[in-house]
């Protein structure tokens, strides 16, 4: 596996293999790699010839008073683990060399990131379409791999992608959970160990809300309400952002769940915000 640290070199590394023929899977990552991670990168390694692991904890997509400062590090190990997965290379940028000092270009898909995630992070998905419609045009590669956790950035990235005509397929990968159903994320090792204990509510809450509509239950906003009241028991450390029943694909609100239906959540305990969600399926 190579190291590339320029956006030049991974231009001139993914050119030479284009000119091969050989095709490019590219995961988009921020390092602390977990067993998630490591998914998208064993599928990517399957969908194309070379595999280019970005990793870049991009301070675009950070907004002030967020965690960017401490958002945990681990280079070597990450090294590692991305050469195990079947990387080709790990492109491993700093900042300057991403976003020039008078950077002033931004790609944004406004409606869907204002929604979810969007009301508490307002300029979060304007970084991330940005750092990642970089990274595409740098790798040219025919295939992307996320995680479904984020998956209003899947969502919004299939629309940017398919708004701007990019000739790239975007694939998901299923969340990664712990044995107890939390979902792996690299913030989990921000959580004290009462925390810990309550975040698994936060996927039995949405399992509940599946149980529901099993049972016959479609409106939405009960099944919210089902879910809220199970946090209030269960989950009382849990303080909640939102939790939202919407389309998969627009992100719009759903009123009955009569087709398959995302069920989206942030809920902070502590300092730590977790996001989860799960696919209703009527
Ligand atoms: O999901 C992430 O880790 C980041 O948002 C991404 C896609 C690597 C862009 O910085």
């Amino acid at each position: 596996m190579e190291i590339l640290t320029t956006p030049q070199e991974l231009r001139e590394q993914c050119l030479d293999w284009r000119v091969a023929g050989l095709t490019v899977a590219l995961v988009p990552t921020m390092g602390c790699y977990h067993l998630g991670h490591q998914s998208l990168m064993r599928h990517a390694g399957e969908l194309a010839r070379r595999l280019v692991v970005s990793l870049f904890v991009n301070p675009a997509q950070f907004g002030p008073g967020e965690d960017l400062d401490i958002y945990p590090k681990n280079v070597e190990r990450d090294t590692a683990i991305a050469e195990a997965c079947g990387a080709d290379v790990l492109f491993t940028p700093s900042p300057d060399v991403m976003y020039a000092p008078d950077h002033a270009t931004w790609v944004d898909v406004p409606e869907m990131a204002k929604k979810l995630c969007g009301q508490s992070r307002p300029a979060h998905f304007r970084g991330v379409c940005t750092v990642v419609l970089k990274l595409f045009l740098l790798s040219q590669a025919d295939v992307a791999v996320f995680g479904n956790k984020d998956w209003q950035q899947q969502a919004i990235i299939r629309r940017m992608a398919r708004d701007l005509n990019m000739p790239i397929r975007i694939e998901t990968r299923p969340i990664a959970r712990e044995a107890d159903g939390l979902a792996l994320s690299s913030r989990n090792i921000f959580l004290a160990p009462e925390e810990r204990a309550q975040a698994l509510e936060i996927q039995r809450g949405l399992q509940h809300a599946q149980e529901l509509v099993n049972h016959g239950e479609k409106d939405a906003v009960l099944l919210q309400k089902a879910v809220l009241r199970c946090w209030t028991e269960r989950l009382p450390l849990g303080r909640l952002d939102y939790l939202v029943a919407v389309h998969p694909e627009t992100l719009e609100p759903v009123i009955c769940v009569e087709a398959p239906t995302l069920m989206a959540c942030a809920v902070y305990l502590g300092k730590v915000r977790l996001i989860d969600n799960i696919l209703l399926y009527p």
